[in-house]
């Protein structure tokens, strides 16, 4: 008998069909296996090449195999530092925090692993702040699938099973002046949470002045304002933070999906009136900002954050901004186009699903966002002639 090399297992690693079946069925997964990725392009085991229109949901901004995530993980790895307890002091997550502080309205951040944890820490911090415990939603929200942000998550398929859910946290109507008027209460709501521009809800960028108007109301009644960026932040919609484009600054923002370049890692920014709010053992997390996560989001929020990248970003999102609107002219099953930056949905008049499964057949992938929105979101290196080749794709399918 052979002897194995070290660390090889004695037991034969299962095919890749086998190994599948071994997940806990909460997924749909469908298509090929990836195996590698370049750029806006995934490659499946058989070398075939996918653009790739949904870059992980919006997690693979700087697309795959990027040099700068590539150095940044190296660097990690080299020094031995993969994770130090948030007992101690370690450079990365304390430089991170420093970044993202400079370039925003926040004076402090907290680090940890999600997107749904990020919003859950941000309903703890704006309770201590505010002394009140409601918390208003709206409707078409994603906030997450934890306990207290599947409460503010207003898909019924996805609440339902789990009843009963966290008390005190309400979906009221989006963009309805009256509605948000009396929801928000000055004895008993700690805050409002939104995304500026919503993403699973259809990808709908939110009214700026009924924002402007949400803004005012929370102020005269005490009430802190959250915008959850973990899908339409850093550089999805060709600034920073898309609140920037709002024109309205919340007291809480919390981002995750593209931070890390494709690690796991959730941000809250805070203003300084909420961090004072919070004193040590309020909240933890074992994981939140270790030096490998921490480390490589540095690096993600600079690239991201240089002007000419956000200048390129804008250039291409108005470019396929008026792309889109050619499709959309000469394909009656498309009712709406919707979107910001790099981040856009196409309404059909019919289930975007079929569509969606059509794409892959051709090498594209694109992602729906309700039923019938199929959801774009490349990775913002994309380059004008990929979008192209995507943008043809559906518009043969829709035609
Ligand atoms: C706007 C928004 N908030 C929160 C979440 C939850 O993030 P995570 O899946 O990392 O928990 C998502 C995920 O899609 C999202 O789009």
């Amino acid at each position: 008998m052979t002897a194995l090399p070290s660390g090889a297992s004695a037991t034969p690693t299962p095919p890749a069909t086998q190994a599948v079946q071994a997940l806990l069925d909460v997924y749909a997964r469908v298509g090929p296996l990836f195996v590698g990725g370049e750029g806006a392009e995934l490659i499946a085991e058989d070398g075939t090449r996918y653009l790739d229109f949904v870059a992980g949901i919006g997690v693979n901004a700087l697309g795959y195999n990027h040099p700068v995530i590539r150095a940044a993980v190296e660097r990690a790895l080299g020094s031995g530092l993969i994770h130090v307890s948030n007992l101690y002091r370690s450079e990365a997550g304390e430089r991170l925090a420093e970044e993202l502080v400079t370039r925003s309205f926040a004076d402090r951040a907290f680090f940890c692993n999600s997107g749904a944890e990020a919003n859950e820490a941000a309903f703890k911090f704006a309770r201590k702040w505010s002394g009140k415990s409601e918390i208003v939603a709206f409707s078409g929200s994603f906030h997450g699938r934890l306990f207290a942000t599947l409460a503010a998550t207003d898909r019924p398929d996805y609440r339902k099973p789990f009843e009963p859910l966290v008390p005190g946290i309400r979906i009221v109507a989006r963009e309805d002046w009256a509605d948000v008027d009396h929801a928000v209460s000055a004895s008993r709501t700690a805050a409002v949470i939104l995304e500026p521009v919503q993403g699973e809800g259809g990808v709908r960028p939110l009214d700026a002045e009924w924002l402007g108007f949400v803004r005012e109301l929370c102020d005269s009644r005490g009430v802190a304002v959250i915008f959850d960026e973990v899908q339409c932040g850093l550089g999805r919609t060709g600034t920073l933070f898309a609140y920037e484009q709002a024109g309205v600054v919340p007291d809480i923002l919390t981002l995750a999906k593209p931070l890390a370049g494709g690690l796991p890692m959730g941000a809250v920014l805070v203003t300084s009136a909420v961090a004072a709010a919070l004193k040590p053992g309020d909240h933890a997390t074992t994981f939140g900002g270790g030096p490998l996560v921490a480390g490589v989001a540095l690096e993600v929020v600079r690239t991201i954050a240089d002007p000419a990248f956000l200048a390129d970003v804008r250039r291409k999102a108005e470019w396929l901004s008026a792309r889109l609107a050619r499709l959309a002219a000469g394909a009656p099953r498309v009712r709406e186009v919707r979107g910001r930056g790099l981040m856009w949905g196409l309404e059909l008049a019919e289930p975007a699903a079929p569509i969606v499964a059509a794409a892959r057949e051709r090498g594209l992938l694109v992602v729906t966002a309700g039923p019938q929105v199929i959801r774009l979101l490349p990775p913002l290196v994309i380059a004008v002639q990929e979008l192209e080749r995507g943008v043809a794709i559906l518009e043969e399918l829709l035609a």
